[in-house]
């Protein structure tokens, strides 16, 4: 057993950089100041978040004033939908979203089916990709919102935002982009893919927990969710996260200075380790074999559980995740492999390994020593 965690689940949450935590600290010691505050401290925090907030507008190619901070990325795609509903029921009542969403976005049209909403959740095909012309064929008169997710969480593949947003914007709908999974490994140009809304989580590109992010057009009105003081430009009341302001903004310009050498190493490891597991018998990539986060590598064992792989894992220091979750007693397999129709039999058994920037040729050399022999004794176990 190696001395050190194997963390394959970067796509869960990334480690604090360094780097950032030192941008941070300042924040979280001296400067304390409330940024609404006119002495001293307090403008000093306030400068502080309007330079995160430029840096962000930066990579995103928008607005400074179109960028607000809010609690996690869960917020950011709760604020935008549910904002974008409620500031549009006079125009109509019905979203359209995808069936591989994210439970912060299918959730919540859940939820708003109680306020009258009416949510068409699109099939995605076997590779877990949304078709553009699906998303025309299903805008009606009555749709105020189309939300789609820019990369999968549990399968890695990528959607075909720039179709949609081209479609969305044709027929004038707002159209929200959960890119959470894409934040700090895909181009964020909000004008070239045509998204009005658009939501980031920090600790998902090695930024702090517990901070998310929302890029709202000019022009677009969406009604703030969180009421109470006039942060954010009234569009999230709470006294700023300074530090972690901070923080998402600087692990944001690092992931994309650093992205042009790190991605093509990440997606050979990433390669390594998809022929290595293939090799095992009744085994099959989930997700689209070229259309893919660079560190995601996801899998279905036929006749395993991918829960018993997991600790099987664990217990060798290799923390990775599956979409099968055990609800009231029994293991059930996710919406997502759910959607790309896998049989039983496959979906009880997935397996997802995400990679980052400190993993090596030999974490992946150690995964694919020891995974055959797991895959082979559960099954002959029957577990
Ligand atoms: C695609 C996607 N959307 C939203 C979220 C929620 O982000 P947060 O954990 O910051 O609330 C996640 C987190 O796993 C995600 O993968």
């Amino acid at each position: 057993m190696p001395e050190r965690t194997i963390y394959l689940d970067h796509a869960a949450t990334t480690p604090l950089d360094a780097r950032v935590l030192d941008r941070m600290m300042p924040y979280l010691t001296s400067e304390y100041g409330n940024a609404s505050s006119i002495y001293t401290i307090g403008r000093h925090a306030m400068q502080a978040i309007d330079r995160s907030r430029e840096q962000v507008a930066e990579t995103l190619h928008c607005r400074p004033s179109e960028i607000a901070f809010v609690g996690c990325g869960s917020e950011s795609d709760n604020l935008a939908i549910k904002g974008m509903a409620f500031a549009s029921q006079k125009k109509g009542n019905h979203i359209i979203t995808s069936s591989i969403e994210h439970h912060a976005v299918l959730h919540t049209c859940q939820y708003l089916d109680r306020f009258g909403f009416q949510t068409t959740y699109l099939p995605v095909d076997e590779y877990g990709m949304v078709d553009p012309d699906a998303v025309a064929r299903a805008i009606t008169d009555q749709t105020i919102l189309v939300s789609v997710m820019y990369a999968n969480n549990e399968v890695g593949t990528i959607e075909p935002i720039a179709e949609i947003g081209r479609i969305c914007r044709a027929r004038k709908i707002p159209f929200h982009v959960d890119a959470v999974q894409a934040g700090g490994a895909l181009p964020l140009d909000v004008a070239e893919l045509k998204v009005d809304l658009l939501s980031l989580s920090a600790h998902k590109f090695n930024g702090p927990k517990g901070m998310g992010i929302l890029y709202t057009r000019q022009g677009m009105r969406i009604l703030p969710q969180l009421q109470g003081g006039s942060q954010e430009r009234g569009r999230r009341a709470g006294t700023e996260d300074v530090a972690s302001i901070v923080g998402a903004a600087e692990a944001l310009r690092l992931a994309y200075e650093e992205l042009p050498t790190a991605a093509p190493r990440i997606a050979l490891l990433r390669d390594r380790l998809i022929e290595g597991i293939l090799e095992i018998p009744r085994t099959r990539l989930t997700g689209h074999p070229t259309q893919r986060l660079v560190n995601n590598a996801s899998f279905a064992f036929e006749g395993v559980e991918g829960e018993s792989i997991l600790l099987n894992l664990d217990m060798l220091g290799i923390a990775a995740s599956t979409g099968s979750a055990c609800t009231s007693g029994s293991v059930e397999p996710s919406h997502v492999l759910i959607a790309l129709g896998l049989s039983s039999d496959w979906s009880h058994g997935s397996l997802r390994l995400t990679l980052g920037k400190k993993n090596t040729q030999e974490d992946i050399d150690y995964v694919l020593s020891v995974l055959p022999g797991i895959v082979e004794k559960l099954r002959g176990l029957g577990i």
